[in-house]
């Protein structure tokens, strides 16, 4: 929000607002004003007089909005369009049937239906299915209301509304027969929902307390109405064919397969059951949950499910693919003859060698040409369109993916990001229809994110990134500052400039990675580069300390600093261990552990996004009695860390936090130091798998630990950091 002047914000705002009649205009211009007041405060909201008008964008067919007035004393007038979208009250998919052509029924096998278009298209999405544990897990709906105003002012016009869905489940299943005991062990825990949502897992971490359940419904009301209220469209999910194992019980003769294992956890946690898409059962559970679902919150008639994901399907014949998908859309037009389905198109790039040209085929043709609206998920770095002849003529959405696990760490691919729309738009006939965000966690790197918000709004790319980026610090800090913003254009060159095979998104510093002798320190940047854009932020503080975007920025920058003075410092540990060179061993590794890590620990401390003591309280505020906070507590430990019971995806949701840096990170960096010491002194060779069996000690006594974190923040930031930067920065040229 900062990034952007409000009036800028507001004109793409008031695009979203489309669909529907006159009645609905009003009801969108109000909504605007409302968010007015929430972000500037009453008397200046007052400043501004807002309209909608459906005819602004008649000419056009585009999304539109006209500003003017704000002058000294002048009322800012702030006109909005319906824009491009031509979705009636009644929307049809983003590709209109007219649009790519109404083909007749499922098992179409496809030629391409479609034409180019020459702009970025109409949808502007937000979200990844794991957002919702990443990063929305805990919200009451103070912090819902924020996102869905931030999602406003970038103009997201389609977003999943995913809240609640296992209280119609409920529902459901008990109508189908099961017990409360059988539901209650098939639900994952509230930080796991995401992937028993996909098939993935089940059980694990649960189960969810009825209150879980009655406060979901009633946020996702709220939710649905707000989302609504801007013009946006809410996805809503639908029935992708994994049901509880306890549906064998109440029906013997049912037929359904298992699964393959999924994420390192054993079958008492995933290897869940698919129903045969030719079962009569599969389109009455679809049905029931739909019908239950639209019943409770009405419906925008697109639906997001996916069947495989991350999953191998339990046959490659492309008639096997087709039915289960077809089954996956007949049971959604059974209830809704409108829907559209909303596929992650994140199944073709993450098991290529299975998703041939014939299996992707046979997912994108058994549905009707326009009825399956597919998110290129990962575009930015592993586009499926270029290789599916644009999906088959299947509309689909170029999506940056950007994050994994919601980890901190610099990290982004602005070259990429910046022409992938315009690249992806003028393929051969291309069937692209918009741009999104498909971040797994939010929280981090907010600059990837500006830009690509505003490249939703663009017909090029941006011609000169160096001159955004600048422009984009002075717009941060509402000051322009030469240091500051060379510091910027540092780290757009470095840490921003990620091509190749390490932009992956996930955070593999040695910092959040349980510590071993092989640990990779390469990057893809010139380390010097961040160093200096440290030095920069330093240099401004003066200036800029007032502004907390910038005090946000100078611990974040901070925090990679000391990231990079890990890998150094772990690399003389490595050394000094090979060697057999005990004084040097010593010191790096005293360093690194006793001395670096709580330094960072004190900065983080210093500002509240960095605190696991907030990321607890939150876990806690969600819960109705002690036992309840325990237990979200205990769930939100365990996604920070161990993932599973075992370390089964071990620190992929790392994040540096006061609290875990101290209390998780930095006991494990000890562990290490002090055990290739005691290797060298005791003349041991140093065991990776003892180290892992003891390191896991350490890491689930975390897990299971119930001390409490402070929740608001600690310290002087600025003063924290000149501390930390006097005594390391010289030692950053010496390595
Ligand atoms: C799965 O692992 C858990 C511990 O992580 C264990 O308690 C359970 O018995 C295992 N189940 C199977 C089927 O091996
Ligand atoms: C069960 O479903 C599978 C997958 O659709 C199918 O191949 C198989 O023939 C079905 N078995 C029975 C007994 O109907
Ligand atoms: C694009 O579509 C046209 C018309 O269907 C077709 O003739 C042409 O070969 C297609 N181009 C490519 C590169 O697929
Ligand atoms: C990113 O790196 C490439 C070379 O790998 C270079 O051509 C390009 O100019 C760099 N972009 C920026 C914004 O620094
Ligand atoms: C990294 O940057 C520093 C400072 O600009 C420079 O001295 C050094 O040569 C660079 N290293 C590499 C590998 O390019």
């Amino acid at each position: 929000m900062e990034a952007m002047g409000v009036t800028a914000a507001l004109g793409i705002l008031l695009l979203l607002t489309a669909g529907g009649s006159t009645g609905d205009e009003a009801r969108e211009a109000a909504a605007v004003r409302e968010l007015l007041v929430r972000l500037l405060g009453p008397g200046p909201a007052a400043a501004f007089s807002v309209s909608v008008e459906r005819s602004l964008a008649a000419e056009s067919g585009l999304d539109t909005y006209r500003l003017s007035g704000g002058g000294a004393g002048a009322r800012v007038q702030v006109l909005g369009s319906t824009g491009g979208r031509k979705l009636g009250p009644k929307p049809r998919p983003a590709p209109a049937p007219g649009y790519c052509g109404e083909r007749d029924p499922p098992y179409r096998t496809g030629a391409p239906c479609t034409q180019s278009r020459d702009e970025n298209g109409l949808y502007r999405y937000y979200q990844n299915v794991c957002t919702h544990s990443y990063s929305f897990l805990w919200w009451d709906w103070a912090r819902w209301e924020q996102e869905i105003d931030w999602m406003a002012l970038n103009g997201i016009n389609l977003a999943l509304a995913w809240s609640g869905q296992e209280a119609i489940w409920q529902r459901v299943y008990l109508a189908l027969g099961l017990t409360q005991t059988e539901i209650d062990e098939y639900f994952t825990g509230p930080a796991f929902l995401a992937w028993g949502r996909m098939g993935n897992l089940h059980t694990w971490s649960g189960p969810l307390p009825p209150s879980w359940h009655l406060k979901q419904l009633y946020l996702q009301h709220r939710i649905l109405d707000r989302m609504r209220s801007f013009g946006m469209i809410p996805v809503l999910p639908a029935f992708a064919g994994h049901v509880p194992k306890a549906l064998t019980r109440v029906f013997p003769q049912v037929n359904v397969t298992q699964m393959g294992s999924w994420g390192h956890f054993n079958c008492s946690y995933s290897c869940s059951f698919l129903l045969a898409p030719e079962d009569p059962l599969f389109p009455l559970v679809g049905s029931l949950f739909l019908r239950e679902l639209t019943k409770e919150f009405g419906t925008d008639h697109i639906y997001g499910a996916d069947t495989f994901n991350e999953m191998q399907p339990p046959s490659s014949e492309p008639s096997y693919l087709a039915a289960a998908t077809a089954a996956v859309y007949q049971a959604m037009i059974s209830v809704d003859p409108d829907a559209v389905w909303l596929l992650q198109g994140w199944l073709f790039q993450h098991q290529p060698e299975f998703w041939g040209p014939a299996q992707v085929a046979a997912v994108l043709g058994a549905v009707p040409c326009g009825r399956l609206l597919v998110l290129d998920l990962f575009a930015e770095s592993q586009p499926v369109y270029v290789r599916t002849a644009s999906f088959q003529g299947q509309p689909f959405i170029w999506c940056m993916l950007h994050n994994f696990g919601g980890n901190h760490g610099l990290f982004g691919d602005l070259e990429s990001v910046n022409r992938g729309p315009t690249t992806a738009r003028r393929f051969p006939n291309s069937t692209m229809v918009g741009t999104g965000m498909a971040p797994e966690g939010i929280g981090q790197n907010e600059v990837v994110y500006a830009l690509m918000t505003e490249l939703g709004w663009r017909k090029d790319p941006v011609a000169d990134l160096g001159a955004w980026v600048t422009s984009f610090a002075a717009r941060r800090y509402g000051v322009s500052h030469g240091d500051a913003e060379a510091a910027w254009r540092l780290l757009l060159r470095s840490v921003y400039n990620c091509s190749g095979e390490e932009c992956r998104g996930h955070n593999h510093s040695p910092l959040v990675r349980r510590p071993s002798l092989q640990m990779v320190t390469t990057v893809w940047y010139n380390r010097s580069d961040v160093f200096e854009a440290w030095r920069l932020l330093l240099a401004a503080t003066p200036t800029l300390a007032s502004s907390p975007t910038f005090r946000y920025d100078l611990v974040d920058v901070t925090r990679q600093a000391v990231q990079e003075l890990v890998s150094l410092y772990y690399e003389e540990v490595r050394t000094a261990y090979l060697k057999k060179e005990l004084v040097p061993l010593t010191r790096a590794g005293g360093i690194l552990a006793y001395e670096l890590l709580p330094a960072l620990d004190q900065v983080l401390a210093s500002d509240r996004h960095f605190l696991l003591g907030s990321w607890l309280e939150q876990a806690r505020l969600a819960a109705v009695s002690e036992t309840e906070a325990h237990f979200y507590e205990q769930n939100s430990r365990y996604q920070l860390t161990l993932w599973g019971p075992e370390g089964n995806i071990l620190d992929y949701a790392n994040k540096q936090l006061a609290g875990l840096v101290a209390d998780y990170y930095a006991p494990r960096w000890r562990l290490f130091s002090e055990t290739l010491v005691e290797s060298l002194v005791q003349r041991v060779p140093f065991q990776q798998h003892q180290f892992d069996r003891n390191a896991f000690q350490l890491e689930q006594t975390f897990v299971l630990g119930t001390r409490r974190y402070p929740s608001q923040p600690e310290g002087d930031t600025v003063d924290l950091v000149k501390k930390l930067f006097l005594k390391y920065y010289p030692r950053a040229g010496s390595f």
